[in-house]
């Protein structure tokens, strides 16, 4: 079915899709979404919403943590437009980020943590668990040490999921959701999009923003190197009034524990590597506590909300495919793995700048995605 009408199809309506939409509409391009079952049903809704560079890579990944502080850097203007486009608030806090020890080995990689941290020019502060416990009542008194890095902050990922759809549609993409892919056929004229009930799309440029699902439509060979790493979470009530509030993100050796707006507070996550379903487990919930209680004892008295369970889209050496792809027409916006959140403003913005530079003739990617291009894997 050709469709003039709209010159690029994204496929994925989590974060990655509706930003990369959204952007690409602000450009003036005519943009309908793809989403298989309603949007941000997959990684972007059970996300925590951190905005922590350092906290989630590996010390040898640079160039991404590069990426991550450029795209922390941008997310209070990212923020504000975003709002401004939607009129809804993404829950944008700034109380910033503790990161604790709890023993002797992690108090270890702690102090590994402070000096990679301090090395790249980041703010952060030492802190003694009695300075911890000041700053932040909650925490256990038996925690030996804690960094705070006033810079890494949060936003509340529904929120910004709820803002991304309305403000996309506010600017005239054409968001269908139960509208499952099966598949995608490149071609440098107009890429073609066939959907589960058979019926052909076509566009000037397509955009692979499916997440875990990724890998699993056709039409691309190879595939982009996407795998689901499952994560459960769960969230508990916060209630000021009797002593349970936290203001920071506070992240344990075992959990993370994320205050939000809305008050709860959010406990992730489990990793997960090879697990197909998004079963949440008695164990899982248990190590989730566990870990929580470790660190905020006070977790004990708080009312059980929800547990959820999704998969986070891994690469396979777990950096974001950001760009054009080995297959004509078609860009990825894919792989974000535990950074889709905190990678939203940059991926957005770039990816659909790519696109829209693309489509203009005069194709260019910027420097700051060059070592997230899908081509970087052999075939
Ligand atoms: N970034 C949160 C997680 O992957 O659990």
């Amino acid at each position: 079915m050709q469709d003039p009408s709209f010159e690029v199809i994204v496929v994925g309506g989590g974060v990655a899709g509706l930003g990369v939409a959204w952007e690409l509409a602000q450009r003036g391009r005519r943009v309908r979404v793809l989403e298989g079952r309603h949007v941000g049903a997959g990684a972007t809704w059970a996300a925590a919403g951190m905005l922590a560079p350092s906290a989630e890579i590996g010390f040898e990944e640079l160039d991404l943590y590069a990426l991550g502080r450029e795209s922390l850097a941008r997310w209070p203007v990212f923020a504000r437009r975003l709002e401004a486009a939607s009129g809804r608030s993404v829950g944008y806090r700034d109380d910033g980020t503790l990161v604790v020890a709890d023993d002797r080995d992690s108090l270890r990689a702690l102090r590994r943590l402070f000096d990679f941290q301090t090395d790249h020019g980041v703010p952060v502060e030492w802190l003694s668990g009695e300075e911890a416990v000041d700053l932040e009542p909650m925490l256990s008194p038996r925690l030996p040490a804690a960094i705070v890095a006033p810079g890494d902050h949060q936003v509340d990922n529904r929120a910004v999921l709820r803002a991304l759809h309305r403000a996309a549609l506010a600017s005239g993409v054409d968001v269908r959701e139960e509208t499952p892919v099966s598949r995608i056929v490149p071609g440098a004229d107009r890429p073609e999009v066939v959907l589960a009930d058979g019926t052909t799309l076509d566009a000037r440029a397509v955009v692979l923003a499916a997440g875990a699902w990724s890998a699993s439509l056709g039409g691309l060979d190879p595939a982009p190197p996407v795998r689901g790493v499952k994560g459960q979470a769960l969230a508990l009530r916060l209630d000021p009034d009797r002593g349970l509030d936290l203001r920071h993100v506070v992240r344990g050796p075992d959990a993370y524990l994320v205050p939000k707006a809305d008050g709860r507070l959010v406990v992730g996550a489990t990793s997960e590597d090879g697990v197909p379903d998004t079963r949440v487990t008695g164990g899982g919930v248990f190590r989730l506590l566990e870990g929580a209680v470790a660190v905020v004892p006070g977790v004990e008295e708080m009312e059980f909300v929800e547990t959820w369970a999704a998969h986070r889209p891994a690469s396979r050496d777990h950096a974001p495919l950001l760009g054009q792809s080995a297959h004509p027409g078609v860009f990825y916006a894919t792989g974000h793995y535990r950074h889709g959140v905190l990678l939203a403003p940059v991926t957005a913005e770039e990816v659909a700048a790519a696109v829209d530079r693309t489509l203009a003739g005069a194709p260019e990617t910027a420097p700051v995605l060059a070592p997230f291009a899908p081509l970087r894997f052999p075939s």
